[in-house]
């Protein structure tokens, strides 16, 4: 597996991490313990550094698993990022709810410290924020917070994730010299980080996590007008309606990008995640082994032509899934 330095962090990340949202299994139906610990360990034999995971994921069960992982592995054989809920739980950020009611001192260093138990472990390597808005740059709290778990060693390195297809809500955070990582989603059919965050981050020198590199599964051609999700899981309200059969088409206009560069769709999707420069990790969601040995074959180092990213330019389709259909 290729590594990638993750920004002026000094760590070298694989350019494949392991997106460890669905192994929480609460919005996620259908994983198992043993078989997501089977795939993390999997991904771990096939040079895969890095797990990114959050204490909401499943109320801590996605780092619970993560610290069986790390009691199984070397020390210097996995790192971790983990993420802070914010208090009102509620995503995405707000601009208009001030960042006390979201990310107060006390509840930063809180969380923190309930992911380290669940982990098992004495650190964590990278902390995000589970919600940025440039607006909390002004405002106080977190950033005591943050740089004193730094201080004391509990954490190594602190980074926002940025709400989906908002790039530009970040922008400031990018060179207020606060952070060392950035999680984006950044994927064919979302590429707008691509005009102003993602530049910024490399300018500064920002560690990038990519993820939602398939669009939830959209862009693995796997949903189709007729797909069905079990009870309970988020997809069920993601590709509500008519959405399945707009993605499928999406995906089906995709295919025929296909050729010796990219041979499928999760190859085409991750290759062209791992094609910008300043992107240091991609990091797909995997609950199975099989998932593991098919997305960390593409951590070559391999990245796609000029040719092929004009190409799938044309392919870019913005719009806000999260949100409810109409
Ligand atoms: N706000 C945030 O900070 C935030 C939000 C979302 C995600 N994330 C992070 O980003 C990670 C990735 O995002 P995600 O998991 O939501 O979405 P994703 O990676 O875009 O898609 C996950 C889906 O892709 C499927 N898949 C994985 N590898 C595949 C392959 N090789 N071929 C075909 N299908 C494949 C999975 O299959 P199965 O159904 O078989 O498992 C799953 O259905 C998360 O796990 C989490 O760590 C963070």
């Amino acid at each position: 597996m290729n590594k990638r330095p993750l920004g002026r962090t000094g760590l070298r990340v694989s350019e494949i991490g392991f997106g460890a949202w669905g192994i929480g299994g609460a919005q996620w139906i259908g994983a198992t313990e043993d078989e997501s610990l089977r795939a993390l360990n999997r991904a771990v034999d096939l040079g895969l550094n890095l797990v990114d995971t959050a204490l909401a994921y499943g109320d801590g069960e996605s780092e619970r698993i993560v610290g069986r992982l790390l009691k199984e592995r070397r020390a210097d054989e996995v790192l971790v990022a983990t993420k802070v809920p914010p208090m009102n739980l509620a995503w995405p950020a707000s601009p208009e709810v001030p960042v006390s009611e979201v990310f107060p001192a006390d509840h930063v260093v809180r969380s923190c410290e309930m992911s380290l138990r669940n982990l098992a472990a004495e650190r964590i390597d990278l902390l995000q924020l589970h919600v940025w808005h440039d607006r909390y740059l002004e405002q106080d709290g977190w950033r005591d917070a943050l740089l004193g778990l730094k201080k004391s060693g509990k954490v190594r390195f602190v980074g926002v994730s940025v709400s989906e297809h908002d790039a530009d809500s970040a922008v400031r955070a990018a060179s207020a010299g606060v952070f060392d990582a950035m999680q984006i989603l950044y994927n064919i059919f979302d590429q707008r980080p691509a005009d102003r965050l993602l530049p910024l981050c490399l300018e500064h020198g920002l560690g990038v996590l990519v993820r939602v590199p398939f669009d939830e599964g959209g862009l693995t051609g796997a949903i189709t007008p007729e797909s069905t999700f079990p009870e309970g899981d988020f997809r069920a309200e993601y590709f509500a309606g008519d959405r399945r059969r707009q993605v499928w088409q999406r995906a089906e206009a995709l295919k025929t990008l296909l050729d010796g560069e990219a041979t499928t769709l999760p190859e085409l999707a991750l290759r062209f995640c791992l094609s910008h420069e300043a992107v240091a990790t991609v990091i797909p969601g995997m609950r199975k082994t099989s998932r593991a040995l098919e997305n960390c074959a593409i951590g070559d180092g391999r990245r796609l032509s000029e040719g092929l990213l004009a190409a799938l330019k044309m392919h870019a389709w913005p719009r806000n899934f999260y949100e409810a259909e109409d």
